[in-house]
C-alpha cells in the first residue's frame, strides 16, 4: 500500500483543543464557565506558530520572501521557535534577535531547529531586541526577510482566520467574553475582529502587566513599551491588568489543582479571566494558554 499524502508541520498548526477550568473556578456563580485554548498543542509548542505560518505564507505569495534570503525577527522566544521550525521545513536560514535572559529551554529549542541567535541586553527588554533587528535590516535590506511580527498584519490575520473562528465553533457560538494578554497584540486583535464580526455582543477584554517592569514573558506594558503597529486600542471593550506575583501563584496552582502546566502568560490570562468571571452571574469566558509550562521549568526550579 502506498502511503497517503503526508502533512508538513505547516498543516499541523491550529485546530487546538479547548480545556475547561473546573477547580480554580470554585468561587464563581454556577452559570459561569471558563475555558482556555491549549495552544501548546501546536507543533512548535505555542500560539506563535499561527502568526509565523501566516507571515511566511503571505510573504512567499507576495514575493517578499525569496530563496536565498535569511528570515530575521526579534522575539522573546516563541516566535523564534516557530520561525526556526517553519524556516527549517521550507529550507530558509533563520536569525533571531532576543534578550539574553529568555528561558534556557527556548534558546535550546531554537538551536535544535538550526537557527542562529543574536543576544541583546536584558535591561533593554523586548524593545532592545526589536531595535537591534531594525538596525540589521537597515544595514543590509536585501539579505533579510524581516518577519516584523510587531507590525506585520499577517500576525493578527492568522488569529482572525483561525483562532477566532475555532473559538466560535468550539463554544457553539455561546462565548460571552474573550480575555487575553497583549504581547505583539496579534492574538487579541485578530480574535477580537473575528468574534465581533460573528457577534458584536461578545465582550473582548485585553490584559497587560500591571507594571512596566514585570516577569510575564511574552506580554507588554503598552503605555511604556514601543507600541506595535498592529495594535488597535479601540478594539477592547475593557482593559485590565495583572500583577506578576498573582500570575506566578496561579502558574503554581494550575498544575496541582487542574492538572494543567502552562507558562506565566497563560497563568496571567487565567487571573484576568477569573477577575471578569467573578463579576458575572452567567456566561462563558474564553482565554488562551499561549504555551506550556515545560518551557519555564528552569526558572521554576530556581524559584524565580
Ligand atoms: C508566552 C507568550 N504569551 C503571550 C504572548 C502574546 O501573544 P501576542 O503576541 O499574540 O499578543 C506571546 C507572544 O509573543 C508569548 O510568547
Amino acid at each position: 500500500m502506498s502511503p497517503g499524502p503526508a502533512a508538513s508541520v505547516f498543516e499541523l498548526i491550529g485546530n487546538t483543543p479547548m480545556v475547561e477550568l473546573r477547580h480554580v473556578t470554585r468561587d464563581l456563580a454556577p452559570g459561569v464557565r471558563v475555558l482556555a485554548k491549549a495552544e501548546w498543542t501546536n507543533p512548535g509548542g505555542s500560539v506563535k506558530d499561527r502568526a509565523a505560518r501566516q507571515i511566511l505564507l503571505e510573504a512567499e505569495r507576495s514575493g517578499a520572501l525569496r530563496p536565498g534570503q535569511t528570515i530575521l525577527d526579534s522575539t522573546s522566544g516563541n516566535t523564534g521557535i516557530a520561525l526556526a521550525m517553519l524556516g527549517a521545513a521550507r529550507g530558509y536560514p533563520v536569525a533571531l534577535v532576543m534578550p539574553k535572559n529568555v528561558s534556557e529551554e527556548r534558546k535550546m529549542l531554537i538551536d535544535a531547529f538550526g537557527a542562529s541567535i543574536v543576544y541583546t541586553d536584558p535591561i533593554d527588554g523586548s524593545d532592545g531586541a526589536l531595535l537591534e533587528a531594525r538596525r540589521r535590516v537597515e544595514a543590509e535590506p536585501s539579505r533579510w526577510f524581516y518577519a516584523d511580527q510587531y507590525n506585520n498584519p499577517a500576525n493578527p490575520r492568522a488569529h482572525q482566520l483561525t483562532t477566532g473562528p475555532e473559538i466560535w465553533e468550539q463554544t457553539g457560538g455561546e462565548i460571552t467574553h474573550f480575555v487575553v494578554g497583549l504581547g505583539t497584540s496579534g492574538t487579541f486583535v485578530g480574535v477580537t475582529r473575528a468574534l465581533k464580526g460573528l457577534s458584536p455582543r461578545v465582550v473582548c477584554v485585553s490584559m497587560e502587566p500591571a507594571t512596566p517592569v514585570h516577569g510575564l514573558e511574552g506580554l507588554k506594558h503598552m503605555e511604556t513599551a514601543i507600541r506595535p503597529g498592529i495594535y488597535d486600542d479601540r478594539l477592547a471593550d475593557r482593559r485590565i491588568t495583572v500583577e506578576t506575583e498573582e500570575a506566578y501563584e496561579m502558574a503554581r496552582r494550575l498544575p496541582s489543582e487542574e492538572g494543567i502546566l502552562v507558562g506565566y502568560s497563560g497563568a496571567a490570562n487565567v487571573c484576568a479571566a477569573l477577575a471578569i468571571a467573578r463579576e458575572m452571574t452567567s456566561g462563558l469566558v474564553v482565554t488562551v494558554f499561549p504555551d506550556h509550562g515545560t518551557r519555564y521549568l528552569s526558572g521554576w526550579l530556581a524559584g524565580k
